[in-house]
């Protein structure tokens, strides 16, 4: 396993977010530190929700298009940034097993990462499994190079990034490609507003509590105070956006002491704190923005119901 991000570098990107987020306004936390063990998990089960889906929606592409994506990549590498549950691997493996030498999962959290690495690993024999530990914002110039590499980003990720940060992403990520290599992004499309709402503020609650998830691990990385139950959830389409924004609305007039950054944070009554956004697209803004980057759309996949999309993109 490579590791360009120690935990160190993580304590601190973590503490610089937080403070820099909390003494803001409006007061704002970064999606990313959502996921620790019980994060994760929660994830996991809103994957599994009524109202959730994308991940579904990605996996029906998928499966329909995983010999497609084989022939038109011939890939050897298949490079994964977020490397998520599995199940998405698993079917990308299958499908490129002709082809592909080895397999890259690239996270920024280790444990996680060294575990799903020896799971396929042990599935694949003879394919070479080298796991890095990277934070793919900032690392993506020292991921493996190769000939042929599907690079994946997939379960709309993308989606946290605003407009000009996608851009910003791509381009990087471009420019580490080669000819031969092509990009397979992940990305949820545009759809009935109450429909989105519905997947983003589930009625068992899980997004509420992964939402305040944030919470908790302030609480115990920065020695906070946090009462994640005095904070509610929402969920809220923006239309000129376009994307899905969380938040976390602070019920009544209180003080936070975060003792790690030494610092007391005060929330009013109402007071609402942005922690994720997740953009929706329309093809044609895909093609604008990996256009920019220099990047071109070969294929456009969707599902039946159009809820979600596939790209896969080639340099130009
Ligand atoms: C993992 C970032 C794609 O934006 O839909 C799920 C995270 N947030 N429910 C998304 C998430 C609330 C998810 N991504």
């Amino acid at each position: 396993m490579d590791r360009f991000l120690t935990a160190d570098d993580l304590a601190k990107s973590l503490r610089r977010d937080v403070r820099d987020g909390l003494t803001a306004t409006p007061k704002t936390l970064p999606p990313k530190w959502f996921y620790d063990e019980r994060g994760s998990a929660l994830f996991e089960e809103i994957t599994r929700l009524d109202e959730y889906y994308p991940t579904r929606r990605e996996r029906e592409i998928l499966t329909a298009r995983a010999s497609d994506i084989a022939a038109a990549t011939g890939a050897e590498t298949l490079l994964e940034l977020g490397a998520g549950s599995g199940e998405k691997t698993r079917l990308l493996l299958g499908a490129l097993n002709g082809t592909l030498r080895s397999y890259v999962p690239v996270d920024v959290s280790g444990d996680f990462l060294a575990e799903a690495a020896a799971r396929i690993a042990a599935d694949h024999p003879g394919l070479a499994v080298r796991a890095v530990v990277a934070d793919y914002e900032q690392h993506l110039h020292l991921l493996p190079g190769g000939r042929r590499r599907l690079i994946a980003f997939l379960g709309g990720t993308i989606g946290n990034m605003a407009s000009a940060a996608r851009v910003g992403f791509l381009g990087r990520l471009r420019a580490g490609m080669g000819d031969g290599d092509a990009l397979l992004l992940g990305a949820d499309l545009v759809k009935d507003p109450a429909r989105l709402l519905r997947a983003y503020d589930d009625a068992a609650g899980v997004t509420a509590e992964f939402n305040r998830n944030v919470l908790r691990v302030i609480n115990r990385e920065l020695d906070a105070d946090f009462d994640p139950d005095a904070f509610a959830h929402v969920a809220l389409w923006d239309a000129e956006e376009e994307w899905i924004e969380m938040r976390l609305r602070s019920t009544r007039d209180q003080a936070v002491r975060i003792g790690g950054l030494d610092l007391e944070v005060s929330f009013a009554a109402g007071e609402e704190m942005r922690t994720e956004i997740s953009a929706k697209f329309r093809r044609e803004r895909l093609e604008a923005e990996l256009g920019a980057a220099g990047l071109s759309i070969a294929e456009f996949w969707t599902d039946p119901a159009g809820d979600f999309s596939l790209s896969l993109a080639r340099p130009v």
